[in-house]
């Protein structure tokens, strides 16, 4: 893992833009994009680029179950509201959290996947090592699968809800095996709450008890993480 350390996360935004741009520029056509306040300022500078994404594709990590498009809390709406609505894309990719069978809905995003090869893959990281919303004790082998959120994730997330009885307990996640197929991977950690699970994955065995770990098996990770999350490092 190539290690980037950043003084913030308007800093580690600039220095993400400039890696998604490299990517483009040596033609990189899908994007495997990630939700949560994590790769917020990468999204600003995006938009604020002369970047045409307009020959692009996008496939989203995860999606809740229960929320569409229109619910201000769901991933979709998250990601036209910080990016598409903005820099439009020839396709995006999110899995549908209103989806009537879910486990059609989860063979249907991996033909997505398969379909659209990711290039770059952009991630954010839980306090408990899960990225998109593979929690601890899954499979690294699993592809897209409907999650049972843990404790640690609804304490987390339930600060955007209005209560945690509004939050939904259940998403749709992209598996560990898609993300590692992934040409490159770019994770980004701001804050001293993701100390311990940047530790974990940089540090620690390869282990599902922290699903991040995995990415020590891949040739191309960048991580890019703040002071405060390097700092058990
Ligand atoms: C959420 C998302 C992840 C995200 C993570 C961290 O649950 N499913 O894709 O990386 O938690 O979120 P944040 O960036 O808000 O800390």
């Amino acid at each position: 893992m190539k290690v980037i350390r950043v003084k913030d996360a308007a800093e580690g935004g600039k220095k993400a833009f400039e890696i998604i741009r490299d990517g483009i520029q040596a033609d990189a056509k899908v994007l495997g994009l990630a939700t949560g306040s994590t790769p917020v300022t990468m999204y600003n500078e995006m938009v604020a680029s002369d970047l045409d994404f307009s020959n692009m594709t996008s496939i989203n990590l995860d999606e809740y179950v229960g929320l569409g498009p229109d619910d201000d809390q769901s991933y979709h709406y998250f990601m036209f509201d910080h990016l598409f609505n903005k820099k439009p894309f020839k396709e995006v990719f999110v899995p549908n959290g209103l989806a009537t069978d879910l486990e059609a809905e989860c063979q249907r995003y991996d033909g997505v996947i398969a379909e659209h090869p990711i290039d770059i893959q952009v991630l954010g990281i839980g306090h408990n090592g899960h990225i998109g919303f593979n929690e601890p004790g899954t499979s690294f082998e699993e592809t897209t699968h409907v999650v049972k959120l843990t404790q640690s994730t609804i304490d987390a997330n339930k600060v955007y809800f209005a209560s945690e009885d509004d939050m939904p307990k259940e998403a749709l996640s992209m598996g560990i095996a898609s993300i590692m197929k992934s040409k490159k991977i770019l994770l980004m950690a701001f804050g001293e709450g993701k100390a311990d699970a940047i530790k974990g994955m940089i540090e620690g065995p390869v282990t599902t008890h922290l699903p991040a770990s995995v990415l020590q098996n891949h040739d191309d990770v960048v991580v890019i993480i703040d002071e405060a999350a390097a700092s058990k490092l």
